[in-house]
Formats: structure tokens, sequence, C-alpha cells
């Protein structure tokens, strides 16, 4: 039997997932100009950081290297949307991720961490590190998801608070029917105005002519 710590693996897919989320996150924590998202996502980068650290380092300890993943090429997509400050930090939540850990967060029930002691041969310093990571993320996702709500809310409201595109249409007609009633208007008082003038000409050379 192979002295190879079954769960290697399990510590490189966590260090490399902790990594590139601590790389993204600090990006997006970088351009954001919501301070309750900044401040959360500063607080959820540095936990992923070290987390992507901390593994790298327990997977060193037992003799062992991390493994690099396979090209991603999603990362660099990721990543440029995180820096993007054209991109709303809604529209992050949604991309990201982070909205589908908040509805995970909030329900009940098991999640993905629940199977990690699985593994009976965890020792246990690996063991230390896993229980200690598993409650750090549960508490992150419970921090994204008031996060999220917040930021969903203020979307929601800023939403209900513009003019819906219908009733816009409706008041750019409604201005294009007014400017052709005043332009009609002009065109009558400027008639009104040559005829009076004509009247005026016609009288005066009426009276001009009486008096040669
Ligand atoms: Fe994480």
């Amino acid at each position: 039997m192979s002295d190879k710590p079954s769960y290697l693996g399990l510590l490189n897919a966590v260090s490399l997932a902790e990594s590139e989320a601590y790389e993204y996150l600090t990006a997006w924590a970088a351009v954001t100009r919501h301070e309750g998202v900044q401040a959360t996502l500063r607080t959820v980068a540095a936990r992923e950081g070290e987390h992507g650290m901390a593994f790298a380092k327990r997977i060193n300890e037992l003799g062992y290297d991390l493994r690099p993943g396979p090209d991603d090429p999603k990362r660099a997509e990721r990543l440029a949307l995180a820096c993007s400050t054209e991109v709303s930090d809604y529209d992050k939540m949604h991309a990201l991720g982070v909205a589908r850990i908040a509805e995970d967060t909030g329900k009940s029930g098991p999640d993905i961490f629940d199977t990690f002691f699985s593994d009976h041969s965890i020792d246990v310093q690996t063991g230390e590190l896993l229980g200690r990571y598993i409650a750090e993320e549960r508490d992150t996702g419970r921090r994204l998801r008031a996060c999220y709500l917040a930021v969903k809310a203020e979307h929601e409201a800023s939403r209900a608070s513009k003019p819906k595109k219908s009733s816009k249409k409706k008041r750019n007609k409604d201005m294009r029917r007014l400017e052709h009633k005043v332009d009609a208007l002009c065109d009558a008082v400027e008639a009104l105005q040559r005829s009076a003038t004509n009247g005026k000409n016609g009288r005066a050379g009426a009276k001009a002519g009486l008096s040669r």
C-alpha cells in the first residue's frame, strides 16, 4: 500500500481554487466604489489567499509539491471581469459565483464541506487545517450572503425608481406631438403678422392715393 496520503488531491484542489479566488476578489475590491462590498471582499480575499498558501504549505510538509491545475481559459475572463469598472457589483456577483454561494448558504442541510472528513485517514495536523478552513468558508458564505442581499436590495430599489421604458416612450411621443403643435402655432402667428402688415400697407397706400 502506498504511503502517499489519499487526500493530497483534495489539498491540492483547495489550494488552487483559493489562490485563484484571492486573485480576482482582490482585483474586484480594488475597483468597487461600494464600501460594504469592498470591506467584505477584502476580508474574504485575505482568507482565500491564506488558505491557498496554507494548503500548499501542508502539501510541502507532507513531502510533496503543489501541482498546477490544467490551463483554464475562463480564469483570464474572470479576472478581466473582476477588474472591470463598467460591470456593476450586482452583475459581478452573478458572474463570479457570489450569488450562488449566497443562495447555497441560505439553504439548510449538508453543504460541500460535509464530505471532507469522510476520508478517515486524514492526519491530525491536516485535519486541524481543514477544520479551520471549513469554519472560515462557512463564515465567508454568511458574509457573502449578507453582502449580496444588501447589493440586490439596492439594485432593485434603483430599478424601481427609474422610469419604465414604456412610460419613457410615451413621454417622448407626447413631447413630439407638443412640438408639432407649437410649430403649427408659430406658423399661424407668422401668417397673422404677415396679413396684418399687408393690411396696414394697403391702407397706407390708399391714404397716399387720396392725398395726391
Ligand atoms: Fe474559498
